[in-house]
């Protein structure tokens, strides 16, 4: 099979590669074989490329990117149910290490089967973006309970394919938020895809009032940041005594700084992970996560475009696309 392959960490574009590597042994008991179809690439992804999640490299191996993603499960092991998992059935499946490339053995319990009706091309988006999501909203309400029910809760970042999936679970539950962006266009285009939620563009010099004004003059409960950097300083001089700012990304690459007058308020910073999700998430509760996913993914897949789709073969062409600036929609690699 092929497979996108890194035996260092560094620059994405030096350091992976195609290979064709020996299909995946066959699966042990309780576990399937998935060909993967799609995978959506994630900031994530490069972040573990360059080395910044403390991930060891195999002394004489290699790793392979991706953790999630669409396909067709192959074959399954011993113990699996057959009414839950079987060969021909189309799946999501996450977390699952080494989804770049084109088959993973993976445990069944990781793999869910997808109605016909959903196609891989948005199918693909649900699942990384709602475990987060999900987790996030799960952390808001244990911080302060009734976050969202008056005063809305402040993604930043808000145009992401995570945000855009917090936005909807939020709407479902009836709670508030509203969204700040890098840029004018960012918020135009995120203004587009849900009319009614206040958005706000950090690029204007008056940010930090327009927030204000838009949360009623009162100060928010909690903030959902993915950046970090210097605008964690700015974000905070936003929150009330006793609100949280959960951090769950780091894409400025510059140190966050904390304002001096934060600090005798109680102000709780808190990390948010995915890579949690198995190990602190009953499998109830995951169960349901998946189920919302599959939902959010049917009633409105208007709302996860896909900008553009390479074939693993071209996951250079698929990373420098992923990086740009003002994407209007996710960044697939497909091996059909
Ligand atoms: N903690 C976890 O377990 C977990 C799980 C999933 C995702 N995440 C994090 O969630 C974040 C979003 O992921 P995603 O897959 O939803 O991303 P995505 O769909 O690729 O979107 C990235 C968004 O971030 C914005 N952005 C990029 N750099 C920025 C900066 N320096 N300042 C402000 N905005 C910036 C981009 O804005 P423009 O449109 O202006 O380019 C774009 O809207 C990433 O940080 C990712 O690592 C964390």
């Amino acid at each position: 099979m092929k497979a996108i392959v890194f035996t260092r960490f560094g620059d994405p574009e030096k350091v992976l590669e195609l290979k064709t590597l020996p299909d995946p042994t066959p699966p042990g008991p309780g576990e399937v074989v998935v060909r993967v179809t799609r995978r959506q690439l994630h900031p994530g992804n490069l972040m573990m490329v360059r080395g910044k999640f403390n991930i060891p490299l195999p002394a004489d191996g290699f790793l392979i990117p991706g953790a999630d993603g669409v396909g067709v499960v192959e074959t399954v092991g011993e113990g699996v149910d057959s009414a839950s998992v079987k060969p021909g059935m189309r799946v999501i499946f996450n977390p699952s290490p080494g989804a770049w490339a084109e088959r993973i053995r993976t445990r069944a319990e990781l793999v869910t089967p997808i109605p016909d009706d959903l196609p891989d091309a948005i199918a693909v988006q649900m699942l990384p973006n709602a475990v987060i999501a999900l987790m996030l909203l799960r952390e808001a309400h244990r911080a302060v309970p009734d976050a969202g029910r008056d005063i809305p809760i402040l993604l930043n970042a808000a145009g992401s394919s995570v945000a855009r999936f917090l936005t909807i679970a939020a709407h479902r539950r009836g709670l508030k938020v509203m969204g700040t962006v890098r840029s004018e266009n960012g918020a135009n285009i995120l203004s587009r895809r849900f009319p009614d939620l206040p958005v706000v563009s950090t690029a204007d010099p008056d940010w930090l009032e327009q927030l204000r004004h838009a949360a009623g003059s009162r100060p928010l409960q909690v903030i959902m940041d993915p950046v970090g950097g210097a605008m964690i300083g700015d974000l905070v001089s936003l929150l009330d005594d006793g609100g949280t700012l959960l951090l769950y990304g780091a894409m400025s690459s510059n140190p966050i700084t904390f304002p001096f007058a934060a600090v005798p308020r109680e102000i709780m910073l808190k990390g948010v992970s995915s890579s949690r999700w198995v190990q602190n998430t009953s499998a109830e509760q995951r169960r349901d996560d998946v189920a919302e996913a599959i939902e959010i993914g049917r009633n409105s897949p208007e709302k996860f475009e896909v900008e553009a789709e390479y074939d693993l073969a071209r996951f250079a062409n698929a990373v420098e696309h992923l990086e740009r600036e003002n994407r209007n929609g996710a960044i697939l690699l497909a091996s059909d």
